[in-house]
């Protein structure tokens, strides 16, 4: 419990040390080699952490590609790795050996503040636990990543994401006064918002009914045929599995080939 509770802590931080950062740098990350490289580069990437009587295998030896505009369903029984496999691939985590690159950038190469730059130009991430701030409203936390862009139009495009997942009446509402299924979204319009050129969700289905996942999928497959965007999930959900162009398997830290 204590654990997750700092990990909660620290990806919270992580979203707020992004939000100083962003501005002013999103057209230059990756500027170099962007053309040529594939969305998504993962070379023999391992992660062990240290327990009191062992080390625990997280990850070892997963390597892919993914090309621009794939979209791509990371599937496995719970604890085979995906949550940490998307946090990685978002450099939002460290590995313990092998190499992430985005668009060709290596992120194994950068510090914290390097990644910190090619996430907020390049990526959204809906995390499983929605990390919404608690302290902003439904509409405060999507407008933020584009006031931390410094865009000058905010209210106007988050509110109408709000009102595409079917939020329009609940903008004024803080986090704990929404359902889960509620907070949810605003995590997925936060994602969407910029129309991030890579979208990471850890289970972005997994709290809403039918009808409403549904429309969630059909909003995720707008944004990767209107914008282009490479998208990477994380589900257990087969239908939403199905939609997509590829799907990895992970069984215990490894990908099934
Ligand atoms: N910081 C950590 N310290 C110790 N063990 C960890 C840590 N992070 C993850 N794990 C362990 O690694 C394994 C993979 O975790 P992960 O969250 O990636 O699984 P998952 O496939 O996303 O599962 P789920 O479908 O339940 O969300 C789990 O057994 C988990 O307990
Ligand atoms: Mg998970």
């Amino acid at each position: 419990m204590a654990d997750s509770i700092q990990v909660h802590a620290v990806r919270v931080d992580s979203v707020q040390r992004d939000a100083g950062r962003r501005g002013g740098a999103r057209r230059d990350a990756g500027a170099a080699s962007a053309d040529a490289a594939p969305a998504l580069r993962v070379e023999g990437l391992g992660k062990r952490v240290a327990l009191p009587d062992e080390e625990l295998t997280i990850l070892d030896g997963v390597g892919f590609e993914i090309a621009r505009g794939d979209t791509v369903a990371i599937v496995g029984a719970s604890g085979s790795g995906k949550s940490t496999l998307l946090s990685l691939m978002a450099g939002l985590d460290t590995p313990s050996s092998g190499s992430v690159a985005l668009d060709g950038e290596p992120l194994s190469a950068l510090d914290e503040d390097g990644r910190a730059r090619v996430r907020g130009a390049k990526v959204g991430f809906v995390f499983q636990s929605f990390q919404l701030l608690p302290s902003l409203t439904a509409l405060e936390n999507v407008m933020l990543p584009l006031e931390l862009r410094g865009d000058r139009e905010v209210e106007g495009p988050a509110k109408a994401i709000l009102d595409k997942v079917g939020l329009g009446q609940r903008l004024g509402h803080y986090p704990r006064q929404l359902s889960g299924g509620e907070q949810q979204r605003v995590a997925l319009a936060r994602a969407f918002v910029t129309r991030p050129s890579l979208l990471f969700a850890d289970e972005p289905t997994g709290n809403l009914d039918t009808h409403t996942g549904q429309a969630i999928i059909e909003l995720l497959f707008e944004l990767n045929a209107d914008a282009g965007t490479t998208l990477v999930l994380v589900t257990h959900d087969e239908h939403l599995a199905q939609r997509c162009g590829r799907m990895l398997r992970l069984d215990s830290g490894r990908l099934v080939p």
